[in-house]
């Protein structure tokens, strides 16, 4: 079995190393713009990420526009929330799949809290801990079911105004990255260059530069020990958010 997950500040990496560890064999692919050419040849396969803006990361949607299928796996997926919810990341998914003669098996939502430090406050680590622990039992429960092959087919609508929404996020907001400013705290870690899901941050001569195709993960912001990036002065007295239980090292792999 094979888990894809996509992942800017550990929530979707906690729930697939969750999954992961009620499987005997069970490998955990970081997707990325690097990732490609994948072909899948395994008999079950999870999808897990989080919602940015009603919808797939945009990375997420790339990747299953290229992924190729040599077997007609069992496809589960979980979508992990900043408290919110929304149908359209499953559609989407099922639209994708439905080019390639497929459809989700199994699907599951999880609300944790939000990382989209652009439009609100990253909330305390007690809060974080709690919203994890309140969703443990709906995920046990799914966990239950995708190991004996549950199939819940999807079988919803898509929500019009909020896949509008998501597109003009998506398509017309094109450089994510134009306010992001590093500040003299930086000490050249690069921690931000590394979780860049999209290759977008170079150090040239020891200065951080972003290079205008970045998705709005906001793994960079969040990774940083020293909280030296910042989107023009709106960040700046906010607290970043990494999930608690996932080390830095292992959102850089
Ligand atoms: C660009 C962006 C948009 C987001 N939009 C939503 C949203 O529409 N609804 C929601 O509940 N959370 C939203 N979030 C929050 C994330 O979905 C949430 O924090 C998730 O748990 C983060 O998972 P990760 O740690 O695996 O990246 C958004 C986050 C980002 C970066």
């Amino acid at each position: 079995m094979k888990i894809f997950y996509f992942t800017s500040t550990g929530n979707s990496l906690y729930v697939s190393k969750k999954i992961k560890e009620n499987f005997e064999e069970c490998d955990l692919v970081k997707i990325s713009r690097e990732l490609d050419d994948v072909i899948v040849e395994e008999e079950k396969i999870g999808i897990v990420y989080p919602l940015h803006s009603f919808g797939l990361p945009i990375v997420v949607e790339e990747f299953l526009k290229k992924i190729k299928f040599k077997s007609n796996p069992y496809i589960f997926v979980v979508q992990v929330t900043g408290g919110g919810k929304s149908n359209n990341g499953f559609y989407k998914i099922n639209e994708l799949l439905k080019k390639k003669g497929l459809a989700i098996s199994n699907y599951e939502e999880v609300k944790y809290i939000s990382n989209y430090i652009r439009a609100g406050r990253s909330p305390s680590k007690e809060r974080a801990i709690k919203s994890i622990e309140e969703n443990e039992e709906k995920l046990n429960h799914f966990i239950e079911n995708i190991t004996i092959d549950s199939i819940k087919e999807f079988k919803k609508r898509k929500n019009h105004i909020t896949f509008l929404i998501h597109n003009l996020w998506r398509d017309k907001y094109k450089k994510k990255d134009k306010n992001f400013n590093v500040n003299g705290d930086c000490i050249n870690c690069g921690l931000c260059k590394d979780i860049c899901p999209s290759k977008n941050i170079e150090i040239v001569n020891g200065k951080i530069e972003f290079n205008g195709h970045c998705t709005d993960c906001m793994g960079c912001i969040n990774i940083c020990p020293k909280h030296a990036i910042n989107i023009g002065k709106s960040t700046i007295k906010k607290n970043r958010y990494l999930n608690p239980f996932i080390k830095r090292d292992e959102l850089i792999k």
